[in-house]
């Protein structure tokens, strides 16, 4: 599968945004204002996660809550592969296309030049997109990167292994992800906790920690128990932990911006608190999520964890 909007992305993200006169629509600013944060980079997340500073991550997939997530001070936007729920309507994240990934990481890069811009983009890799073949991986990652991400993220461990390996010898940063791992939801047979268990605590370390000897800069551990992703964060020194429904003892953790916001119609997951519930607006909900992370009053073990 190949990505075709490259020539045509360029020549989109060029156009310098002061351009077009100021539009009446949206509520982004027309340019870019001087930023007051440094921009987020590998090795200022490396050092956060060596000093024990929390690290701060959102989905995001347009261009409006991207810059206003920047805005609110999170450090990591994620164009998660959930957008196939989010914004498509799909019945899971299977039928997500590369094409598609690319669309909403472009739209994330834009909003974030007319904000603070500070952020750190991680573009997720869609079913089908790596599987194949360590040459197909490299691809996909090539085309996420040049839409406007700063990561890739995959799924999985064991074969994925070699993958990352591969993709960061090239220069590729990326993120692995285990536990509950969407992309395999009829394998897992639904949306459950995993790595309960000795045996499948023992494989998941076991997973992880050849993840970090292959170069994953971060590892996504989504609805895995408490205490073994806090054993396991303590193990992985080199590898930032990004939890969801994983406990509060991980390095940093992540939420799906619409469950956060309490958009969302359907049961909401254990793991999630809504944000916007006593604050004003969608900005301050987001402020307040990073504040509730950084010190550690989000997620609660006993409310949001198994
Ligand atoms: O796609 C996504 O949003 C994700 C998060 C749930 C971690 O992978």
């Amino acid at each position: 599968m190949r990505y075709k909007a490259g020539l045509e992305t360029k020549a989109r993200t060029m156009t310098h945004p002061t351009a077009a006169p100021a539009s009446p629509y949206g509520t982004l600013p027309p340019a870019s204002p001087v930023a007051t944060r440094r921009p987020l980079s590998l090795p200022r997340l490396a050092e956060m996660h060596a000093r024990g500073e929390k690290i701060t991550m959102l989905t995001a997939y347009d261009a409006t809550f991207a810059a206003m997530a920047d805005a609110a001070g999170v450090e990591c936007l994620l164009v998660g592969d959930s957008l196939g729920m989010v914004c498509q309507g799909l019945p899971s994240t299977v039928a997500v296309s590369l094409e598609t990934m690319c669309y909403h990481t472009e739209s994330v890069a834009r909003g974030l030049r007319r904000a603070q811009g500070t952020a750190w983009i991680v573009g997720d890799m869609p079913f089908g997109s790596y599987q194949e073949s360590r040459e197909q991986a490299l691809k996909s990652a090539v085309a996420l990167l040049q839409a406007g991400a700063h990561m890739v993220k995959l799924e999985g461990g064991g074969w994925t292994t070699e993958t990352v390996r591969f993709l960061v010898e090239r220069g590729i940063p990326v993120c692995a992800h285990l536990g509950l791992t969407p992309q395999t939801v009829h394998a897992l047979g639904g949306y459950r906790v995993q790595g309960r268990g000795d045996e499948a605590s023992a494989l998941l370390r076991q997973q992880a920690l050849a993840l970090q000897d292959a170069g994953a800069a971060m590892l996504v551990l989504e609805m895995v128990p408490a205490a073994l992703a806090a054993s396991l964060t303590a193990e992985l020194v080199h590898c930032a932990t990004i939890g969801i429904g994983a406990g509060k003892g991980t390095a940093g953790q992540v939420l799906v911006l619409h469950d956060m916001l309490g958009i969302n119609l359907g049961k909401m997951p254990k793991f999630v608190h809504n944000f916007l519930q006593g604050a004003p607006g969608v900005r301050e909900a987001m402020e307040a999520y990073v504040q509730a992370v950084k010190v550690g009053s989000f997620p609660d073990d006993q409310q949001h964890a198994w």
